[in-house]
């Protein structure tokens, strides 16, 4: 959008947190909370974006970098942290030949939609105005900055709840710390603000009261849905956002035709695509950049990271990361696929069995109590209860082949190297060490020997 900039504040402590980490990096649903904000106001396409960082500023500048931010907004320092109005002025400089709008959101509030931030703009504008607040009735005003009205509604200004008098404490509608400013006449009344209030801090807030008192136009425009707008300060906050945006998220599934069973117990980012007809039992969790097709049924209990689930299949109580399954595979109950492992069409991997960097065939089955690593299994292949691919000798990992149709039997050690031809049988208790010739039988145990018992 043309003449529009946007400053997004990011430099407090967040103290009320209590943690090491800096506040705005605190993820919600896989992405930190900043990212939510600044996705929001790139939904508006701004001229050029600021984002004010201060407390560990070099841990989130590299984080959001790591996540493709970088070239995408400006970076402002402020240092030491002396309050919301000393965070924008810290844009100032760069700011000062630019005319238009500036849209101020807090790093904290990730709830925040692009369509609301149009919406205050759209109002700003029509109105007129040298500042737009965006407010919220809430039930419980505690904590936020207070929207003082005179007798006749009109607005004169926001008063900290630290300040707020036990009237103005009384007052529902709130700051919610989203504002639309016309420059130059936000930085005039930057420079008039004074620290004089409980904090000793330079506050944003105040500029409505200077600028009312100076005779220009100040409004508030008021969100129908107060959650929208909710901030995070401490730990609580954070979980309570984290449940309304997994909501949101699960409701938008739901409508695209994915049945969820228990949404109280489902969590699902919102990086993960999921097509029609796919079915969530209660317990499971779909992280990253998992895509799952249609018709499949996955859970109870299941956790599956960064994986690609095809049409059909079926996962239950089980554990999936950077795993590949093609069209009607059965996995679990019980089963680990880590990285790497690729079920082809119709596999099926069952209890307490473990794959990874392996290929499972068409058809192919490892069904009880396996670890299958670093192998490249052909189709219908069929590994009997308890087998071990021993791939590693504590300096290296080797490989296992095995061709198609080969039965390995219970209880098999295939020593990697090794390879296993097709249609080969490999007797129940074998260690193989050697490999195992197309259609031929390997017995590698001793032989029973039967004894008197005396
Ligand atoms: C602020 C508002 C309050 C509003 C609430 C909405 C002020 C004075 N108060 O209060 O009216 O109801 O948000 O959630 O603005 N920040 C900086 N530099 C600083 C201080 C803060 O960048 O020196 C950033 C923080 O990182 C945060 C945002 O500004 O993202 C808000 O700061 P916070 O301390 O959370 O303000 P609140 O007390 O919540
Ligand atoms: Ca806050």
């Amino acid at each position: 959008m043309r003449n529009l900039a946007a400053i997004v504040l990011a430099a407090g402590k967040g103290t009320r947190m209590r943690s090491d980490r800096p506040k705005v990096l605190h993820p919600i649903l896989g992405k930190p909370m900043l990212e939510h904000v600044l996705e929001a106001v790139g939904g508006l396409k701004p001229s050029v974006l600021y984002v004010v960082l201060g407390h560990e500023q070099a841990v989130v500048k590299e984080t959001l970098a790591q996540r493709g931010w970088a070239k995408k907004l400006h970076w402002v320092s402020q240092v030491p942290q002396r309050g919301t109005g000393h965070a924008v002025d810290q844009v100032r400089k760069n700011l000062k030949s630019f005319s238009g709008e500036v849209l101020v959101v807090c790093g904290d509030t990730p709830l925040l939609k692009s369509a609301t931030l149009k919406s205050l703009l759209a109002d700003h504008r029509h109105a007129g105005r040298s500042c737009t607040v965006l407010t919220a009735e809430v039930p419980q005003p505690r904590g936020y900055g207070r929207i003082v009205r005179d007798a006749q509604g009109r607005f004169l200004k926001i008063v900290e709840d630290l300040d707020a008098s036990p009237q103005q404490q009384a007052i529902h509608e709130i700051n919610s710390g989203t504002y639309c400013f016309r420059l130059p006449a936000l930085w005039k009344a930057l420079a008039r603000v004074k620290p004089t209030n409980k904090k000793g801090e330079y506050y944003l807030t105040d500029v409505v009261e200077i600028l009312s008192g100076a005779g220009q136009a100040v409004g508030a425009y008021k969100v129908e849905n107060f959650q929208e707008i909710r901030g995070v300060n401490d730990r609580q906050e954070l979980s309570q956002m984290t449940r309304l945006l997994q909501q949101e998220t699960l409701e938008e599934l739901m409508k695209s035709g994915v049945t969820i069973w228990d949404p109280g117990s489902t969590v699902i980012e919102q990086t993960v695509e999921i097509e029609r007809d796919t079915e969530i039992l209660p317990g499971t969790i779909l992280l990253g950049a998992t895509r799952v097709a249609g018709r499949c049924r996955l859970g109870p209990y299941s956790v599956i990271q960064d994986s690609f689930i095809g049409a059909g299949c079926e996962v239950r109580f089980s554990w999936l990361t950077q795993a590949h399954l093609e069209a009607n595979v059965k996995v679990g109950p019980f089963s680990h696929l880590r990285p790497m492992a690729h079920l082809a069409q119709g596999a099926r991997v069952g209890n307490f069995s473990e794959i990874k960097n392996a290929k499972i065939g068409k058809g192919s089955k490892v069904n009880h109590l396996s670890y299958i690593g670093d192998s490249a299994l052909a189709e219908h292949v069929n590994i009997g209860a308890g087998t071990i691919t021993c791939n590693y000798d504590g300096h290296k990992k080797y490989k296992t082949v095995i061709g198609p149709e080969v039965f390995v039997g219970s209880n098999v050690n295939l020593v990697a190297p090794v390879t296993i031809g097709a249609r080969a049988f490999i007797a129940a208790g074998s260690t193989i060490t050697e490999d195992v010739p197309e259609r031929k039988l390997a017995i590698a145990r001793c032989r029973q020997v039967i004894k008197d018992r005396g």
